[in-house]
């Protein structure tokens, strides 16, 4: 077969060997900016929720985070990528529980005030304690979930919050979107979906 080269187990690896020895002699010229690496980053268009705990006081803490994904559908578990000097990543270890609102279109204020340094982030907000974590809900979210932390692993100068959800909201609407460094809406989103809402037991 053209263009198929075969290579034994001791050959593949010394290549392996001489490839990572010179990745290591190129490493300073490889190394990637921090404004390379948001300029890459920011073009994965991402929809932008805000995490919130209830700290071991009772004081709620909350943050705006587009480093959220599914993880595992059985059982149902998302992340959050969130760093460990922010506020509210000490709540959320401590309790070991924490809430995601995904936000519709016309909350991107809500995004931009737990993302600022305001310190009073939840006055004027409306918002709930979800009835199985307790922790802050906003009911006009386009979606809302309540989890368990079930791992935390690190990363860098953030930390890999895993939970297992315990409970979804799901409302009518559109996604706020966020891409290269402003907030954008997804043009032809015709549909919202209708309202489901679940939780464990
Ligand atoms: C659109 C957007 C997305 C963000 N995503 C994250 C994220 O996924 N994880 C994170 O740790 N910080 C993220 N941030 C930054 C935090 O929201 C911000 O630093 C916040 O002020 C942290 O809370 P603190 O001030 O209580 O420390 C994001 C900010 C914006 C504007």
């Amino acid at each position: 077969m053209t263009g198929c080269v075969s290579t034994t187990a001791e050959s593949g690896d010394e290549m392996d060997a001489a490839k990572s020895l010179s990745l290591e002699r190129e490493a300073v010229s490889l190394r990637v900016t921090a404004e390379q690496f948001k300029a890459a980053m920011g073009s994965f268009a991402a929809g932008v929720t805000i995490v919130t705990s209830l700290g071991t006081d009772g004081v709620p803490h909350g943050m705006t985070a587009t480093a959220f994904t599914s993880l595992s559908l059985s059982p149902p578990q998302c992340l959050v990528c969130v760093n460990r000097n922010a506020r509210a990543h000490r709540a959320i270890v401590e309790r070991k529980l924490f809430a995601v609102n995904i936000l519709g279109e016309g909350q991107r204020w809500l995004s931009s005030r737990f993302a600022s340094s305001v310190a009073e982030r939840f006055a004027g907000v409306a918002w709930s304690q979800g009835g199985i974590t307790n922790c802050p809900i906003f009911a006009t979210a386009l979606a809302w979930m309540e989890c368990r932390v079930s791992d935390v692993h690190r990363g860098g100068d953030h930390d890999i919050i895993i939970g297992e959800t315990l409970a979804v909201h799901v409302n009518e609407g559109t996604p706020l979107v966020y891409f290269r460094g402003d907030y954008s809406v997804l043009s032809g989103c015709a549909h919202g979906s209708q309202g489901v809402q679940g939780s464990e037991g």
